[in-house]
């Protein structure tokens, strides 16, 4: 017998398992989505522009297409309850206005507080109350920035270690609850191959004083979509119990963050 529950056992089998990747229209969200529908998963695409998202449909019968704002707090109990996910990606985010700490404003030093953040925050909580189903998956997609700052952007290196140490909370929570829902942080390297990223890459090259391609060269081999996608798909894929609280994800793939502190 193979029904529902057994499939969400072999974590290996993705073909009944629901992929909802919100933020899949362009950028690592849309490798993502692709991975996932071509590892046989079916995936439900979110994002707020319906083009994107149809050329998205088109490329695979598995992707399924919904137009929605991720920040909007009842967007994740909505999806939930229309596409009962066994895994959730929380990719989207908003490019931050690169430009020096005294060059920003409230407003522009805070755009990824209320994108990334808020995201963060009603789809953790929204997977925690429901609860999504024992065996459930749930990855929020951060930055190697939590990690290292980012002195051009404002509030995104703060904004992208919230998403890691909030994930890290609902992790905490599940076990607490026994919820058997799994929680994880993945911090993506700086890369190019992205409308994100690309001004970003632009802006610390120019700071450098360095030709944009010399400035890339020395981030060495460059994190892509695919890449992105193929690696969150072996993640999903992994055992569980195997699985580390957060990872950092460059060109080579994923690597295990060491643990954090205890408590302060
Ligand atoms: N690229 C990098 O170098 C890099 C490095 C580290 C971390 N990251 C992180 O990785 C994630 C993806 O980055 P990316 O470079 O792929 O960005 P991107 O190319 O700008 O794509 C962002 C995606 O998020 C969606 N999105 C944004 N706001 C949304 C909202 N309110 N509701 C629904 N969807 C929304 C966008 O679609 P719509 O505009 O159609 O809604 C788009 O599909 C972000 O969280 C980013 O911080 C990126």
């Amino acid at each position: 017998m193979n029904d529902s529950s057994d499939v969400m056992n072999d974590s290996s089998d993705l073909s009944a398992r629901t992929t909802l990747v919100v933020g899949a229209s362009r950028g690592l969200g849309r490798g993502i989505a692709e991975a996932f529908a071509g590892a046989g998963a079916p995936v439900v695409a979110v994002a707020r522009t319906s083009a994107a998202l149809a050329e998205l449909a088109a490329t695979n019968t598995r992707i399924q297409t919904m137009v929605a704002d991720a920040t909007d707090a009842a967007a994740p109990g909505n999806l939930f309850d229309r596409y009962e996910p066994a895994i959730v990606v929380l990719v989207a985010g908003a490019t931050p206005p690169m430009r020096p700490l005294h060059h920003q404003t409230w407003e522009t030093f805070s755009v990824n507080w209320h994108t990334d953040v808020r995201i963060a925050f009603h789809w953790l909580r929204e997977s925690l109350l429901r609860p999504l189903r024992p065996g459930s998956r749930v990855i929020v997609i951060s930055s190697g920035a939590a990690l290292a700052g980012s002195p051009l952007s404002g509030g995104y290196a703060g904004a992208k270690a919230t998403q890691r140490r909030i994930t890290g909370y609902a992790r905490d929570e599940a076990d607490r609850a026994g919820l058997g829902i799994t929680f994880t942080a993945v911090l993506p390297r700086l890369t190019p191959r992205t409308d994100l990223g690309r001004p970003a890459v632009h802006a610390y090259a120019e700071r450098a004083g360095q030709a944009e391609d010399d400035y890339v060269l020395g981030l060495g081999a460059p994190l892509t979509p695919e890449i992105a996608g193929a690696a969150l798909v072996d993640l999903a894929r992994a055992d569980a119990v195997t699985v580390a609280p957060d990872y950092l994800l460059t060109a080579e793939g994923l690597r295990e963050l060491p643990r954090t502190d205890a408590p302060g």
